[in-house]
């Protein structure tokens, strides 16, 4: 079989996802729906940017059936707005920016829904209070202090989600959808736990769904047959310890969207204050399908679901099995707009998968602009010389040598080369990934962290690099090849530390690649990302005495807050001694001798782990006779996270 032809037939492969669909009066071209997603892209006073416009764009030319707006809030106040940079829905000077995103996603063959968010208990960003049923102390100190919606306002709100449907119909929409979902306003209501109302909005379910009921009613009025009107909802809380619903009570609430005249509901999970992990990697993929089966056995509309289905192989069964009937996704493709194409026709491998490092969503917290690690491109759709329709060929063809087949060596290479230069890379172990393999195996779920180097191994020969594996290479043996330019991209390694003397000095490496077994009482130096992750990769292997000692005032500062509360809460479960500003100063025989803000104490030890890294040095030569360029990339410039490779090699690659 011809290559075209096996790209042409591999919709057949995917025969549910890729069967159209049908949502209220219209047709869905496919099963895929892009989920909502704030990015920070638009401007601060709720006005759409041509970033998210080109961002939104970009979704839609991916091939999916359906593409959603980020969450817009609908009051003139700011009381429903989550996010610094969220778009507006609350007046009709903000129709024609929306109508700039409707008319971008139709224009590339898909349904445009908007998405009106009420951003309740997380909302008032830019106020000192937010609103919510009843005053329920926030558990993240984050939000902002809550003030009890009185009934006036709860017509007023009312209203301003009919306001908003109005102007999202006026602004060329096709679907509505209303969100209620992790802590927003609607959920707020739905639940016990924060729903302590004793007028007619609260007490049972039926109760506290009315708001919900109410909202939904009035937009269906408004939006009239022929706009289908969808929402979010919670399926499972996630919050048994603070008396949130019953399972019960969730699947409710489902049956009075549909009972409202829902014509669509997607099912949700958590909260964002839940204190279980719901969209980390640790989290099967498809794992909350469980979730959305039960709904689909009690509902009469469709069903879809986002939340870590990545591959493409779990929403086709899910949906052939009668379990969903759309695969919703947003992590998957804030990676890559371009899954839906790439799945149809046959180039899964060269999907940019997301890692489910949840770096866009933090970012949010922050109050910036999304990024993702995995893809440099993202909010850069329009800007010609980021690449992202494809690059133009470098004026002047360079030869270019990269040394280091990790994330950033790779990055730049596959840039580098797409631009037209020649470019071979060299990589000293018989294997590329650099320090991504050992990442890999830290827990469960890490496995994930080889979809990006696989992806980037297949640009990098897709793109003509040549890659060298497993020769250890010489300045002079590249002067001989003669280079224009060279990349050193060689990664980190374990710090010297000239001070300890212990016999029993182990490395990560060690531990995860090599399985030696520290001493019962050991010291992990150093108390970020790789000091946290040996020190739980050891507590799920066995009983031990761990101390960390971390020279900052912080614990993990290089690690996602999603990931971050998982780990501290595990290592305060298995007595792990954390010390924060603390310094190793020497070593007494077993006494391993630390400088505690600014007192000397004494840790008797057996074994040592150091975890802090340094860049390789082996290529910090004077290399002028080399190449007339040289630069440093990655870990090998100043050992940091993942994205921080991606983004250098990235860069490095565009400016060669
Ligand atoms: C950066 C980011 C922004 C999001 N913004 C919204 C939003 O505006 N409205 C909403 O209902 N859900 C929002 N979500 C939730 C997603 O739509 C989705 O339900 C969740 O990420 C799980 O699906 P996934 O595993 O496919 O990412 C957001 C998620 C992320 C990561
Ligand atoms: S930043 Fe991380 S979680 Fe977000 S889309 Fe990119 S890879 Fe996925």
């Amino acid at each position: 079989m011809g290559k075209e032809q096996y790209k042409e037939s591999n919709k057949e492969r995917y025969p549910h996802i890729f069967s159209p669909g049908q949502i209220g009066s219209l047709k869905v071209k496919n099963r895929i729906k892009y989920a909502a997603t704030e990015t920070n892209f638009p401007f601060g006073d709720g006005f759409v940017s041509d970033r998210e416009v080109a961002y939104m764009e970009a979704q839609a030319k991916g091939g999916a059936g359906i593409v959603t707006t980020q969450g817009a809030y609908p009051d003139t106040k700011g009381e429903g707005k989550g996010f610094k940079g969220m778009m507006s829905i609350a007046e009709d000077r903000f129709i024609p920016g929306l109508a700039r995103i409707a008319e971008a996603i139709k224009r590339n063959g898909a349904l445009a829904a908007l998405q009106i968010l009420h951003c309740g208990r997380e909302g008032g960003v830019e106020l000192d209070y937010c609103l919510m049923p009843s005053v329920v102390p926030q558990r993240l100190s984050y939000f902002k202090p809550p003030r009890k919606i009185s009934s006036y306002q709860i017509k007023e709100s009312v209203q301003d989600h009919i306001r908003a449907a109005r102007r999202a119909v006026d602004a060329g929409y096709d679907i509505i959808e209303i969100s209620g979902i992790v802590g927003y306003l609607l959920s707020t209501f739905i639940s016990r736990y924060t729903n302590k109302r004793v007028d007619k909005y609260g007490g049972d379910i039926k109760n506290r769904c009315r708001l919900m009921m109410e909202v939904l009613q009035g937009v269906k009025a408004e939006a009239g047959d022929s706009v289908p009107v969808g929402i979010r909802l919670c399926g499972l809380e996630l919050l048994d310890d603070r008396g949130g619903n019953t399972v019960e009570e969730s699947l409710e609430s489902f049956l009075l969207a549909e009972e409202a005249g829902a014509d669509y509901v997607s099912v949700t999970i958590g909260w964002h204050e839940s204190s279980v992990s719901v969209i980390t990697r640790d989290v099967p993929m498809g794992h909350w399908l469980y979730v959305a089966e039960r709904i689909k056995k009690i509902v009469n509309i469709p069903v879809m679901m986002a939340f870590r289905q990545f591959m493409p192989e779990t929403p086709e069964k899910a949906i052939g099995d009668g379990i969903i009937d759309f695969w919703e996704a947003c992590r998957p493709m804030i990676a890559d707009p371009e899954l839906p194409l790439k799945i149809s026709k046959g180039r899964k491998e060269e999907i940019i998968p997301c890692i489910a490092c949840n770096l866009c969503f933090s970012r949010l917290y922050y109050h910036q602009p999304i990024m993702c690690s995995v893809r440099p491109t993202l909010g850069h759709e329009n800007e010609a010389d980021w690449g992202y329709y494809g690059f133009s060929r470098s004026k002047r063809k360079k030869k270019i040598v990269v040394i280091g087949g990790g994330p950033a060596g790779l990055q730049c290479a596959s840039v580098a080369a797409k631009r037209g230069h020649k470019v071979t890379l060299l990589e000293k172990r018989e294997l590329i990934g650099g320090n991504i393999l050992l990442a890999s195996k830290v827990d469960e779920g890490a496995i994930e962290l080889l979809r990006p180097i696989k992806m980037l191994e297949g640009e990098c020969l897709h793109s003509g690099v040549e890659i060298r594996l497993g020769i250890q290479y010489t300045p002079e043996a590249l002067v001989e090849e003669g280079t224009d330019a060279i990349v050193i991209a060689t990664g980190s390694i374990v710090k010297t530390f000239p001070l300890i003397t212990s016999q029993n000095i182990f490395t990560p490496e060690d531990i995860i690649d090599k399985g030696k077994n520290p001493p019962k009482r050991t010291v992990i130096i150093g108390g970020e990302g790789v000091g946290l992750g040996i020190a739980v990769f050891l507590s799920r292997q066995g009983e031990y005495d761990l101390v960390i000692v971390e020279e900052g005032g912080r614990l993990g500062r290089d690690v996602n807050p999603f990931y971050l509360w998982q780990y501290l809460k595990l290592l305060k479960e298995k007595r792990v001694t954390l010390l924060t500003r603390s310094r190793v100063v020497g070593m007494e025989g077993k006494m391993l001798c630390i400088n505690r803000m600014a007192e000397k104490e004494f840790i008797e030890v057996d074994g040592i782990i150091i975890s802090q890294r340094e860049p390789v040095k082996e290529w910090n030569l004077d290399l002028g006779h080399v190449a007339k360029e040289v630069y440093f990339i990655g870990d090998a410039k100043r050992p940091r996270r993942l994205h921080n490779a991606i983004y250098d090699g990235y860069r490095l690659g565009m400016m060669l």
